[in-house]
């Protein structure tokens, strides 16, 4: 579908953003392998998650949505955990969608159950890697092989019993590898030491801690002691990778101030905010809270005079979802930015080097140079706005619709439902920008 976008004369709003698309799918795996009731709300009901939720149910899991939920919050949902080894055989293969999160972690849990499984997914997802967690889950014992010599999904998966070695040392700094690593291990119930070359989002940790596993972390060194999850009620924080569209579209607007309440802003996901900041942004951090073991915030983001900057490989697994409406920013800030080690974009939904300089091209921008591992911006520019293909992208679809709004001429982009596998109500929340 296509979908066209114009210049906003101003931007004064209050948004909510969807329940955090990483914490969502953790909710329903980790809630599945507890042993009894869980209830969680404002879960993110994007496709992406709905993937986790229809392979759950195929897996014998109940999952239902309850009508008078108890408290004001919506998006609720009633799951009934079987315990670590509880899964059921699925009649058919499981669909993981779009998903890279549904599909790794899945895997992760399917290595130590007790019956065969295949996974796939989307034409994009089955062509991103898998020897990523092919080869450390292999080390674990898992009978687990992928299409074209282990490279690519489908999977399948003969369920055993896993016998990992004492430490994992893995090889890419990945959470979905990491995670998938983690609750095989957790089904193993061997104490396993995991190192990650980056430190990467920890929502895995922290909810199986919140399930009263014991598991430490010591920066990128994580200790996992095997127990049985408890079931616990848990509240999603908003989604700070969504929040992020409207952070910047306000900073680089020159008449905008915005506030999005309860966005987590757990460290391995807010160095965007501390990126932006050290840019020069204007944004504030406020009523800072714990919900079910993950930090939440209130943040305003007004009109700002940005700055380039310098990103590199460290920083990168922690910003790896805002790159693409990051170099947006950087088209807007005074300087040349320079961003290296990011060869892991090649590697998402699309290639998202190639697809972000491509649409930020379409929208006028000139001075952008493609890199093996990056790019580099050479700002400030005027946009003038054009036509953008969502590469079948979720993230390069809602960047260009940010550009649009900030643009001076009209913007189409086509494919843009895409936008649904993340935010399914953000065409309707960009139109009402508009009121
Ligand atoms: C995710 C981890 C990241 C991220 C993805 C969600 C997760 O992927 O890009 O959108 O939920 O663990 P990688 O682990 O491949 O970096």
């Amino acid at each position: 579908m296509i979908y066209t976008v114009s210049q906003i004369q101003k931007i004064h709003n209050q948004l909510n953003v969807p329940g955090d698309k990483s914490v969502s799918h953790r909710a329903l795996m980790l809630s599945s392998i507890a042993l009894g009731p869980s209830h969680i709300c404002n879960l993110s009901f994007g496709k992406d998650v709905l993937s986790t939720i229809k392979c759950l149910k195929s897996l014998g899991i109940d999952i239902s949505y309850p009508k008078n939920c108890s408290n004001t919050l919506t998006n609720c949902v009633e799951i009934v955990g079987k315990g670590l080894t509880g899964l059921s055989r699925s009649a058919k293969p499981l669909n993981a969608g779009n998903s890279g999160t549904t599909l790794r972690l899945l895997s992760g849990i399917l290595s130590g159950q007790n019956f065969s499984s295949i996974i796939f997914g989307d034409k994009s997802l089955n062509n991103r890697p898998m020897k990523r967690i092919i080869d450390p889950l292999t080390l674990m014992g898992a009978k687990i092989s992928g299409r074209d010599n282990n490279q690519f999904a489908p999977l399948e998966i003969e369920g055993t019993s896993l016998n990992p070695p004492d430490t994992m040392e893995l090889k890419v700094a990945s959470a979905q590898v990491k995670s998938s690593i983690i609750l095989a291990s957790l089904i193993s119930q061997k104490k396993t030491i995991i190192i990650d070359p980056f430190t990467t989002r920890n929502h895995t940790e922290l909810m199986l801690k919140y399930m009263g596993v014991d598991i430490s972390q010591n920066n990128s060194r994580i200790t996992i002691i095997p127990s049985q999850p408890k079931p616990n009620n848990i509240i999603v924080p908003g989604d700070i990778s969504s929040a992020t569209y409207w952070i910047i579209a306000a900073c680089c607007h020159p008449n905008a101030t915005i506030k999005i309440n309860n966005v987590g802003i757990n460290p391995t996901r807010s160095a965007i905010l501390d990126i932006l900041k050290s840019m020069g942004a204007n944004i504030n951090i406020s009523n800072i809270k714990n919900i079910s073991g993950e930090t939440i915030a209130d943040i305003s983001a007004n009109s700002s005079n940005l700055k380039a900057i310098q990103i590199n490989h460290q920083i990168i697994p922690n910003i790896i979802d805002e790159l693409p409406i990051l170099c947006l920013a950087a088209c807007f800030a005074k300087g040349t930015t320079e961003i290296t080690g990011a060869e892991e974009l090649r590697v998402k939904e699309s290639d998202r080097i190639k697809s972000t300089i491509s649409g930020l091209k379409q929208l006028g921008v000139q001075n952008i140079e493609e890199r093996p591992d990056g790019m580099l911006i050479h700002g400030k520019t005027t946009l003038k706005g054009g036509f953008c293909r969502s590469y079948n992208d979720h993230r390069i679809a809602m960047t260009m619709a940010i550009g649009g709004i900030l643009a001076k001429g009209t913007t189409t982009i086509s494919g843009g439902d895409i936008a649904s596998v993340s935010y399914p109500e953000f065409w309707n929340q960009i139109k009402s920008l508009k009121k």
